[in-house]
């Protein structure tokens, strides 16, 4: 049999191919669980390896250690089958088990092969566009959907969703006219796709076109914020072009309606929380028990602590943020720890992206936290420029932007400061954020207007 965009697949299901197709249609679009309609794939022909392995891929692309378990179970549910599954199945089902042993590269390396033999196969796509984004590969982001773009008709089902990928691989490319407008045209039919929503989203944020940007979100509320593993991170969104007019309790009452508490429950959910709270904090707005409501909803931050480096400094922000220093040391040394394992113990590429990026950051911020402003400033400013090795979006990481600026404020580095703010004003239009920050490092606005 072959699915819906001609990949070949081992089974003779109608009912099981239906089902999958569901799944990679929620994984696409993050509406419901794919999990569900997984199970009802396997239920239908359990001898069908790639449903088993869609099982395992679906779990990784979250950054769940809780979840590697039962990642590692589907596989081993679906390696019995491998003997009848296609050469394509095959491949999928080796990718998998090298993203569940950390290696997210060579994982990707996988599915790049299954796209270049079936350049319509979404389900390698979305797995290796995720672990991509993960690991801040920018280039592939935009070059491996680029690859395949030409191969999709544009009346597939799915297409939009490809669209929507490459709209983001063109706005972490900085290409942000040609993102918008791609992101643009993928919901511009009836296909909710609140990844090219989330695109868009991201060139306004880093245009600085905030007002705008709320308007964008706010009218197309119903295609990202309802029943959506995306919405959390699209409300940050939102948040964030109010904290870029400095509406700090606007921000504030969507982390307490969508953003935090019951809102979050996994990793990705709580980093958004951890990264919107310490915003507020560095803008001076008191978050109140929001901290330590966050820290106590964190799971296991410091058993998980080597997974990957970015959850890590998110969970260390919310240590931080609660005031429990001593779990914020626990987190740091066994974060540490594991990344100086030999390679085969612990997560390569994790090992990599922590050594290089998240110690020295959690390093930095642990600083920041204990008034040890010039050490946190000699700490994230070396970062900037490779901070995109341990993943995360542009937007994300102006976290470490915003970190030093607050730390180079009341005379503690005037000079860093107006750095920070010439890049800033050069790369969007004056905001009241900006102008926040200028007045607290001590630099008047008008000497850093651009031409
Ligand atoms: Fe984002």
């Amino acid at each position: 049999m072959q699915d819906s965009r001609g990949c070949p697949i081992r089974t003779t299901s109608p009912q099981a191919l239906e089902h999958f197709e569901r799944a990679l249609w929620r994984m696409l679009s993050f509406f419901g669980d794919p999990v569900a309609d997984l199970d009802a794939a396997i239920a239908a022909d359990p001898a069908w390896s790639l449903a088993h392995t869609m099982q395992a891929d679906f779990m990784l692309t979250l950054t769940e250690p809780a979840l590697v378990p039962k990642a590692r179970h589907a596989l081993e549910a679906a390696r019995p089958h491998l003997g009848h599954a296609t050469q394509r199945e095959q491949l999928h089902f080796a990718a998998a088990e090298l993203a569940l042993a950390g290696r997210w590269r060579d994982a990707s390396a996988l599915w790049d092969l299954a796209l270049r033999d079936q350049p319509r196969d979404m389900l390698a796509l979305i797995c290796a566009h995720l672990f991509d984004f993960y690991r801040g590969d920018a280039r592939s982001l935009r070059a491996r959907v680029a690859r395949v773009l030409p191969d999709w008709p544009a009346d597939d089902a799915l297409y939009p969703y490809v669209l929507g990928m490459y709209a983001f691989g063109l706005e972490e490319c900085n290409v942000y006219p040609q993102a918008e407008a791609v992101g643009r045209r993928a919901v511009a039919g009836d296909a909710k796709v609140p990844w090219a929503i989330h695109a868009v989203a991201h060139v306004m944020e880093m245009q600085g076109r905030h007002a705008e940007g709320m308007s964008w979100l706010v009218s197309r509320h119903a295609d990202w914020a309802v029943d959506n593993g995306l919405s959390v991170h699209n409300w940050w969104h939102l948040a964030l072009f109010h904290l870029e007019s400095l509406q700090t309790e606007t921000a504030l009452r969507l982390y307490d309606e969508s953003i935090g508490g019951s809102s979050a429950s996994v990793n990705l959910q709580w980093l958004d929380s951890a990264a919107l709270l310490w915003r507020l904090q560095l803008l001076g707005v008191d978050v109140g028990p929001r901290w330590t409501a966050l820290a106590a909803a964190w799971a296991d931050p410091i058993a998980h602590a080597g997974y990957y480096a970015f959850n890590d400094v998110h969970a260390l922000l919310a240590l931080l943020g609660s005031g429990d220093a001593a779990r914020a040391d626990a987190l740091l040394v066994a974060a540490a720890e594991r990344a100086s394992r030999a390679p085969r113990e612990a997560a390569p590429d994790n090992q990599a992206m922590a050594v290089e990026v998240g110690l020295p950051m959690m390093r930095g911020l642990v600083d920041f936290s204990r008034g040890r402003m010039r050490q946190c400033i000699d700490r994230l400013l070396p970062l900037r420029g490779i901070a995109h090795h341990f993943g995360g979006s542009h937007a994300q990481r102006d976290l470490i932007d915003q970190t030093l600026l607050a730390a180079a404020s009341n005379g503690v580095d005037c000079g860093v400061g107006r750095a920070l703010l010439n890049e800033r004003r050069c790369a969007k239009p004056l905001t009241p954020l900006t102008e926040h920050w200028a007045r607290r490092v001590g630099v008047s606005t008008g000497s850093i207007q651009p031409d």
